[in-house]
């Protein structure tokens, strides 16, 4: 497996406390959201059928609802609600400069 390194993945002002970005950091698809001050960067396609989890719903403080058919995940470990084999990848992040960088 290569090794992760710190890579580019949004301007922080692209992020509101609202949003959910969809990138792609090294083709890896990733969504960006922030809570309560908070960067969270997950795995950004769902386990269930891929689709992009950028256009799911919040259903409750941490949990996003997939946009497709509902499968919801933790946003804060990537854990599917009920299902533990579904769990997205997670990924550290952090802000240098007004950029938020992943490490992938
Ligand atoms: S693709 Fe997400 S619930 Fe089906």
């Amino acid at each position: 497996m290569p090794e992760k390194s710190w890579l580019f993945a949004l301007k922080e002002k692209d992020l509101t406390g609202n949003s959910i970005e969809f990138v792609r950091v090294k083709d890896t698809p990733i969504i960006l959201l922030k809570k309560n001050g908070k960067i969270y960067s997950l795995y950004g396609k769902c386990s269930h059928m891929g689709c992009r989890l950028s256009k799911g719903t919040f259903i409750d403080e941490y949990v996003l609802k997939c946009g497709c058919h509902g499968w919801e995940y933790d946003i804060r470990t990537g854990k599917h609600l009920g299902n533990k084999d579904a769990t997205l990848e997670t990924y550290q992040n952090k802000v240098e400069g007004g950029e938020i960088f992943v490490l992938a």
